[in-house]
Parts: structure tokens; C-alpha cells; sequence
């Protein structure tokens, strides 16, 4: 019985490892299950896929797929013909998508269409930004699941407002955070560049179309980000599209901009880092529950919990705004704030016995009429 789990784009790698980990541990159990692994190949960069494979001990996916750059249109329709291809020659019984990225949604929709069920990993987040290319990209893969499984309580309430029958969501907390806690003390153990201290520096990353394509909008980010640098040292990994747009950026000497870093490296910037300062959305997650203060360069999150527990706070993009807030979280001492419930590094394995259940009751049973315990 096959399983496809399916990985697209950066984001999704620390989401998947854990799900493929307890997939595979559960096989003694169920001899017949074939857990495979599927690469869309979103991202294609050493620096954006194949390190995060092997930091993560993630093995080599059963299946790539190959898709690359495009527009929204061409990425999602490679995604989708080439995806469905593969279901109609493999036949899966589940298909299981994490996030919010194309990849994400051109996989569910294929899958559904020929009646395979979906289960969606990281459901009911919203930012109610249809500007934002996940947003879309989240309500459409939750409307079309089967099992929708969230990270908080938040999101549970998202999707009952929307109408999502309770019987298919299940709160079973964060996969990105059991990579977290797993490979933390491996990845304290990395060095820091450029004779860094721990708790001396500010850690940058952009990469939302909103913030980094149009060059005005980018420099009057890098207006408050080189006011903050005379402050403390700023490190910046630069995602392959911003870097191509900082040709025309005027930025501080004490802004050192670097390629984009494989997972240990970056964990152990981040869990060192005095602030965070990005647009990313998991980062919000990840700095929350490393009690390091993160302003969210954007004026919506699809993560409010970390806003409200943890140490997330959104700048929004106004110059004047993100100087108040750096200023203020620099001046004070470090958080404590709270981690949000099960965020505790057993979401991989609560979401494969969900699965699991169900497709030992027979997968003939229709996805949508499931009775698999909730959690
Ligand atoms: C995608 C996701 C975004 C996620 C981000 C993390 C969508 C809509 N967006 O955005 O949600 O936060 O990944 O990185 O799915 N590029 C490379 N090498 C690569 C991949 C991309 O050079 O391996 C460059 C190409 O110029 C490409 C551009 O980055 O056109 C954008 O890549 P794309 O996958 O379309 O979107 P991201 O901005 O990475």
C-alpha cells in the first residue's frame, strides 16, 4: 500500500522529514505500508533542497519530479501534469501535502481529481491576504482535504468558520518543530561566521514577492535594517530572488549579506541570534519557541499564535515602525513567552496514526466519511 509524501520547496523539507521518520518507524506494524518520498523539485539548489536533505537525514526521494522556476501558472501546472502521472502509475491510497507552497496545491488537486485521498499538513492557517500566493494556496488544498491536521487551536477555528465538517481536522501540533527539537544541539555546535557572538548579532531573511521585487519597497525595508545595523551586526542569507535584487539596494557595511544556509547552519544562527528579523512564515514559529525575538517584516500573519504566546511581533513594513520595534526589543531583556501546545516534538507521530488507523480500516472506505480517531 503506498503512501506518497510529497516535498517541494525549502520550507517543506523540515515538515516532511519527521512524517517520512514515523512513517517508517510504523512499518513493523504494518509490513505492507510503502511510505515514498516525491520531490516536486520547486527548489532545485544545492543551497535550497539537497543540503536540507542531508542536514535533516532525510534519505534521496523515491520520486523526482523536476519542476523548477516558472510563473504561478507554469510551475503549478508542471507540478500537476507531472504529479498526476505518477498517481496513475503508482496509485497511491493517500497523498500527503505539508505548507503552503505551489507545490502544496498542485499535488492536492491532482490527487483528488482521480479520487485519491489528501491529507493536509500545517491546515487552517490565514493570513486573509489574498495578495499572498500561499494564501491561495492554503484554501484551496483545505477545501479539497481529507484530513486536515493543524498546528494550533487557531487554525482549528479557521476551518470550522469556514465550514470544514470537525471529523476532518485534527490538532496534532508542529512537524517543523519536531525537526527542531531534534537536531537543536547539533546545530549549536556549528560556527558562527565572521567572529559572530552569541547574542550579539541580528539575523535577516526576505523573500515574500511583496517586499523584495519592487526596489522601492525593498530600500525603504534597508532604510530601517541600515539604521538597525549601526546598532548590532546583521547577517543575511539571501534567497536566490532577493539576491538578484540587491544590486540596487543601498546597504550598511555591518549588513553581511551570505548564500542561502543549509538547516543546521541556519538553526544555529537563529537559536543565537539577539533578534530575527524576516518575512519567512516558519521562522515565526521556530524563533517563538527558541525564546528569540522575531519582527515580521509584513502587516499580516498567517501565525497570530505566535504573536500571542510567543515572541513574534509584527513590524510591519513601515521604516519608522520596524526602528521602534528593533529598538524596543533590543533595549529590553531577553523574552520568556510560551510554547504553544504540542509543540513538542511527537507531531509526526500523532499525524501517522491517524493515518495509519484509517488505512487499516481499508482505504475503499470514501477519505471524506473517514472515522479515524481524532487526536
Ligand atoms: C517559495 C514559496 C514560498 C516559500 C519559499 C521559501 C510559493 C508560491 N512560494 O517561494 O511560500 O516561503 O518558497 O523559499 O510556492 N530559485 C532559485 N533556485 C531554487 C529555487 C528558486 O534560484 O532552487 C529562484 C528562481 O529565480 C525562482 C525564484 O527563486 O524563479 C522563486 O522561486 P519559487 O519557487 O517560484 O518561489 P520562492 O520565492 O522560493
Amino acid at each position: 500500500m503506498k503512501v506518497f509524501l510529497v516535498a517541494g520547496a525549502r520550507p517543506n523539507f523540515m515538515k516532511v522529514a519527521p512524517l517520512m521518520e514515523s512513517f517508517r518507524a510504523r512499518r513493523d506494524r504494518f509490513p505492507e505500508l510503502q511510505p515514498l518520498l516525491v520531490h516536486t523539485g520547486q527548489h532545485y539548489d544545492a543551497l535550497m533542497s539537497d543540503e536540507f536533505f542531508r542536514d535533516l537525514g532525510m534519505p534521496t526521494p523515491d520520486i523526482h519530479l523536476g519542476a523548477g522556476s516558472g510563473s504561478h501558472a507554469e510551475q503549478t501546472a508542471r507540478v500537476m501534469v507531472a504529479f498526476e502521472k505518477i498517481c496513475l502509475e503508482h496509485r497511491p491510497a493517500l497523498v500527503v501535502v505539508v505548507g503552503d507552497v505551489n507545490s502544496t496545491m498542485a499535488c492536492a488537486i491532482s490527487a483528488k481529481k482521480l479520487g485519491i485521498a489528501v491529507a493536509h499538513v500545517e491546515a487552517g492557517l490565514r493570513s486573509r491576504d489574498m495578495s499572498m500566493p500561499e494564501e491561495i494556496n492554503r484554501l484551496c488544498t483545505d477545501v479539497i482535504s481529507d484530513f486536515l491536521f493543524t498546528t494550533d487551536s487557531l487554525a482549528d477555528q479557521n476551518l470550522l468558520a469556514e465550514g470544514c465538517p470537525p471529523e476532518r481536522i485534527h490538532f496534532v501540533g508542529n512537524t517543523m518543530i519536531d525537526s527542531l527539537q531534534k537536531h537543536l544541539n547539533r546545530a549549536l555546535n556549528t560556527p558562527l561566521p565572521f567572529g559572530l557572538e552569541a547574542g550579539a548579532y541580528a539575523l535577516l531573511t526576505l523573500h515574500r514577492p511583496s517586499n523584495v521585487d519592487d526596489p522601492v519597497a525593498l530600500q525603504r525595508l534597508f532604510d530601517a535594517i541600515n539604521e538597525i545595523a549601526e546598532r548590532i551586526p546583521i547577517l543575511f542569507p539571501a534567497h536566490p530572488r532577493t539576491a538578484q535584487r540587491l544590486a540596487a539596494i543601498h546597504l550598511h557595511d555591518r549588513v553581511s549579506v551570505i548564500e542561502p544556509l543549509g538547516y543546521l547552519a541556519f538553526l544555529g544562527l537563529m537559536a543565537r541570534a539577539r533578534m530575527v528579523l524576516t518575512d519567512s512564515g516558519g521562522i515565526q514559529e521556530e524563533t517563538t519557541v527558541l525564546h528569540v525575538p522575531c519582527l515580521t517584516l509584513r502587516e499580516n500573519t498567517e501565525r497570530p499564535i505566535t504573536c500571542e504566546l510567543g515572541t513574534n511581533i509584527l513590524a510591519g513594513t513601515d521604516p519608522t515602525d520596524i526602528l521602534r520595534h528593533a529598538m524596543r526589543v533590543l533595549n529590553a531583556p531577553a523574552p520568556t513567552n510560551r510554547i504553544p501546545e504540542k509543540w513538542d516534538g511527537q507531531a509526526g507521530g500523532r499525524i501517522a496514526d491517524v493515518l495509519l488507523a484509517w488505512l487499516r480500516l481499508g482505504s475503499n472506505i470514501p477519505a471524506a466519511q473517514h472515522s479515524a480517531p481524532s487526536q
